[in-house]
């Protein structure tokens, strides 16, 4: 069977990830940051991990602790939206933009170096969870400044793992998964988590229709960058 890795495992849509592929009998490991959230993926049947985005100390861990492992699919799920206000109402902090610039970008910047060589041997996926609020060609409103600048470069961080390790045989694909109902996308979010991970997980296992370095939705639409 099939493993993947998953970071952000603890709720919402990296949760149903992780729920949807152990339901298919797949091998998954998922990380988390609290001992409650590491419980209920081992009562699911996930090998946890511990891994903070933005703790160096964590990523050294992670990286240890995978090392060797044969990955199908890897999904950097984990994320923060921030503030909610555009540029002009506020510009952000110092702290927030640390807390999001450190989760959405740097964290993935260094994830991608370790993951890639164990996608390689199974010419597996490397799925990064962005968003639509991250294509600049299709910004329309300034709101959530400070999350669309993270997204925006967080898709090149993406594109720029596609050119590089395309030649060791790994796709990677931008997702975005819908305005969906989960923690941050809230109640009146359109889309159910169940339907956006499984149309999700439709495009990441069909390379011929979604090819690497690729931006699609949960529909399998392409996107503009
Ligand atoms: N929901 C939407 O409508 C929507 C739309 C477009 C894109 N997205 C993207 O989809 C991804 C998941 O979103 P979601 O809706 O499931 O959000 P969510 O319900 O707020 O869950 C966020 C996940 O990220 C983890 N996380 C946050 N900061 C972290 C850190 N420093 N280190 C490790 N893990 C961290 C959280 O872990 P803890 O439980 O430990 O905090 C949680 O597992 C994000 O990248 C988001 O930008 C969501």
């Amino acid at each position: 069977m099939p493993t993947a890795l998953i970071l952000g495992a603890s709720r919402g849509l990296g949760l149903e990830f992780a729920t949807q592929y152990l339901a298919e009998g797949w091998t998954v490991h998922a990380t988390c940051r609290s001992e409650p959230d590491r419980l209920r993926l081992r009562d699911l049947g996930a090998h946890t991990l511990k891994f903070d985005a933005r703790d160096a100390a964590d990523l050294a861990g992670l990286t240890w602790q995978i090392d060797g492992e044969r990955l199908d699919v890897a999904i950097l799920n984990a994320g923060v939206y921030g503030p909610r206000h555009s540029i002009l109402q506020r510009p952000p902090s110092n702290e927030d933009f640390d807390l999001v610039m450190h989760t959405n970008v740097l964290a993935p910047m260094r994830l991608v170096p370790v993951l890639a060589p164990l996608l390689g041997p199974a010419r597996g996926t490397l799925a990064v969870i962005s968003s639509r609020m991250g294509s600049i060609s299709a910004t329309g409103t300034g709101h959530g400044a400070l999350y669309r600048v993270s997204k925006a470069a967080e898709n090149m961080v993406a594109k720029l793992a596609h050119v590089e390790f395309a030649a060791l045989g790994v796709r990677v694909l931008v997702l975005h998964p819908g305005w969906v109902r989960t923690d941050m996308g809230g109640p009146n979010a359109e889309v159910e988590t169940a339907d956006s991970i499984a149309g999700m997980r439709r495009v990441i296992a069909d390379p011929l229709a979604y090819p690497g370095g690729g931006f699609f939705d949960y529909r399998g639409q392409s996107l503009a960058w």
